[in-house]
């Protein structure tokens, strides 16, 4: 069990052994690309469509001062992966204290926020890889009443610098699709890992 997870595709990270089964990697690889396909397509002039055009209530706030949250995990998805374009780079998974509840109980209450903050990497061609600028973040905010239709999360992202949520409803859809492929695990992906680490204060 813990090998699978370790293994564990990341936002569609390297094929080795991911925990979910190859099937699920393939599906969930496939609705990457569709996801990147919709917003090309939705960003394309032939679509004539205002920047709004498409998205949906309710808005989700930019989650102020997430990074001073916990540290969930981090990860890497490299250019030879398909969610590249999309996903790649270096992200850090953070969660306020609501979340580390549902880390723990596997009940992810409402007012749970996960935030996957993503970052362009800096290859300085000494073996040494480093974080540069900021890409996006990916938030979920647990709501079990706004966000009935997808299992109780609200999804949104934010470009850098950017304090308004980006998504598209169909791109909305595309990622709560591939999260409830997690449903066992309140439609949460990473594991913390430095759980075990807070036992001595309890927090
Ligand atoms: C193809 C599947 C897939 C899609 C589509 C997807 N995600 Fe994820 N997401 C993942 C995986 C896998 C992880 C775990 C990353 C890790 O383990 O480092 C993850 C992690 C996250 C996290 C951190 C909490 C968690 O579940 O681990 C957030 C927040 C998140 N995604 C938001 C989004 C948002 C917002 C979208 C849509 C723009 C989206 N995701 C689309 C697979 C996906």
């Amino acid at each position: 069990m813990r090998a699978d997870r370790r293994d564990r595709a990341s936002h569609g990270q390297a094929a080795r052994s991911f925990g979910l089964g190859d099937a699920v990697l393939v599906a969930a690889v496939a609705l990457a690309v569709a996801v990147g396909g919709i917003a090309q397509a939705a960003a394309a002039p032939a679509a004539a469509q205002s920047a709004d055009a498409g998205k949906d209530a309710p808005a989700i706030a930019y989650p102020a001062g997430y990074a001073l949250w916990t540290h969930i995990k981090s990860g890497l998805i490299t250019s030879a992966h398909a969610a590249y374009p999309r996903f790649g780079g270096l992200h850090h998974v953070y969660g306020n204290a609501a979340a580390l509840q549902g880390f723990r109980s596997g009940n992810y209450p409402d007012g749970a926020v996960l935030v996957y903050d993503l970052f362009e990497t800096r290859d300085h061609g000494d073996g040494i890889i480093d974080q540069g600028p900021r890409r996006h973040i990916d938030v979920m905010v647990k709501d079990s009443r706004r966000f009935a239709a997808t299992a109780g999360w609200g999804y949104a992202e934010f470009a850098a610098g950017q304090r308004n949520d980006r998504l598209k409803t169909a791109e909305r859809d595309g990622c709560a699709a591939c999260h409830a492929t997690r449903r066992q695990h309140g439609d949460v992906f990473s594991e913390w890992a430095n759980q075990a680490e807070t036992a001595a204060t309890g927090s």
